[in-house]
């Protein structure tokens, strides 16, 4: 969406747009590292091109008014800033809510109310975390808004940590820093990597010579991903906690190495557990191996990389289920795709795949014709580019 569309749409809504504000902030498609970010190992997320644009204006009062055209059916949602509760009828206007609740707990004076309207040009979801993405453009808005000077680095680093906060407080959902990070950090043409332990970065380039990353949306609709994943979260704390108990001087299982975990996976009485660690731990070595292959050109390396990690969440993570184990199974079958895997949390949502440029179209049809075939509808691609993160625009 162009910057005068989404202020045609604060104007429709609103009145007029004078002395309105744009912000945009992107969603990110995970290469992998998946479900290692809450157990303290490494990710390598990229933010994407498309996300969500807010437009917004402040106003004299306390009151806040939010309008998506994505949920136009929801109108107009107005809430007060003294009475910030999370209220299951104002959907996804709760998380707005939840960023402007923990700017004012954390003492960052948002003063007013103000009126802001919201299009995402994104599938929701879609596992590509539009929500993180909703949250951080409201982020970059009330900082704009507000003169809170939080856009540079270390300012996007607190408003990340912060909208953690508000997934894991406000909304319920035990979510790991992942998103929030490769949202506001998200740099074009590069892949974040990220340890989640310490929060030490830096930018991998996102060379993949003549292949390309396509995303498939499976166009699954995610029924109880957020207690899975909570579910997920509280096996691998199990697993910890009982390695602990063994004498592994570790703090998370990102401290473990495959040979390491190996020699005492013994130590985890439950075997699902046991799996769920299992992942955890393979797979932080795997995002490690990724970035090396990535960093020497090894492309058909990444892919067999991105294989292992899908096969990993399948049968020992247990996050993937029919539609997304179709959707790397057919890509796997294609001739143009080095490698696809589940992107995200998973139970729906989408893959990834490295597909040779050339050969997008003929890929698409031939995972889209059998999945249509085996699943009964259709999933969709898109052609996905790395992005910038958060930013005015
Ligand atoms: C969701 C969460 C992230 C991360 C992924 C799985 O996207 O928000 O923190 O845990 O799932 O890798």
């Amino acid at each position: 969406m162009e910057k005068c569309g989404i202020l045609a749409l604060f104007e429709r809504t609103f009145g007029s747009s004078e002395g309105v504000e744009v912000f945009f902030a992107p969603g990110r498609v995970n290469l992998i590292g998946e479900h290692t970010d809450y157990n303290g190992g490494h990710v390598l997320p990229c933010a994407l091109t498309f996300g969500t644009y807010i437009a917004a204006k402040k106003r004299t009062d306390g009151t806040v008014r939010c309008y998506s055209d994505n949920f136009p059916e929801s109108g107009v949602i107005p809430f007060e800033l003294e009475t910030m509760e999370n209220d299951p009828r104002h959907g996804w206007a709760n998380y707005p809510k939840g960023v402007v609740k923990l700017f004012r707990e954390n003492g960052l004076p948002v003063d007013s109310g103000f009126d802001m309207v919201v299009h995402g040009d994104m599938p929701s979801g879609a596992g590509l975390s539009s929500s993180a993405s909703v949250e951080m453009a409201t982020a970059i808005m009330l900082s704009s808004l507000f003169s809170l000077g939080l856009e540079d680095e270390a300012g996007r680093v607190g408003i990340a940590l912060l909208c953690k906060d508000v997934e894991n407080r406000f909304i319920g959902v035990n979510s790991g820093i992942m998103d929030q990070f490769a949202v506001a950090l998200g740099r074009a043409g590069t892949a974040l990597f990220l340890d989640c332990a310490t929060l030490e970065r830096r930018y991998v380039p996102l060379e993949l010579g003549e292949y390309e990353i396509v995303v498939m949306n499976t166009n699954k609709s995610r029924a109880l991903v957020e207690s899975k994943y909570n579910e997920r979260r509280s096996e691998c704390d199990r697993a910890l906690a009982d390695l602990q108990k063994s004498g592994a001087r570790i703090g998370s299982l990102g401290g473990l190495s495959p040979e390491e975990f190996e020699d005492m996976a013994d130590a985890v009485a439950d075997p699902v557990c046991r799996r769920r660690a299992r992942h955890a731990v393979f797979e932080n070595a795997r995002v490690l191996s990724a970035v090396s292959a990535l960093e020497s050109g090894k492309i058909d390396e990444f892919g067999r990389l991105l294989n292992e990690s899908h096969v990993s969440l399948q049968f020992d993570y247990e996050t993937t289920g029919r539609e997304l184990d179709c959707l790397a199974e057919l890509s796997w079958q294609s001739g143009e795709c080095l490698g696809a895997r589940m992107t995200g949390a998973g139970f729906g949502g989408s893959a990834l795949a490295i597909v040779r440029s050339d050969g997008v179209d003929a890929f698409a049809r031939f995972v889209g014709e059998r999945y249509r075939r085996y699943i009964g509808y259709d999933c969709s691609f898109f052609r996905s580019v790395a992005g910038d993160g958060a930013r005015p625009i």
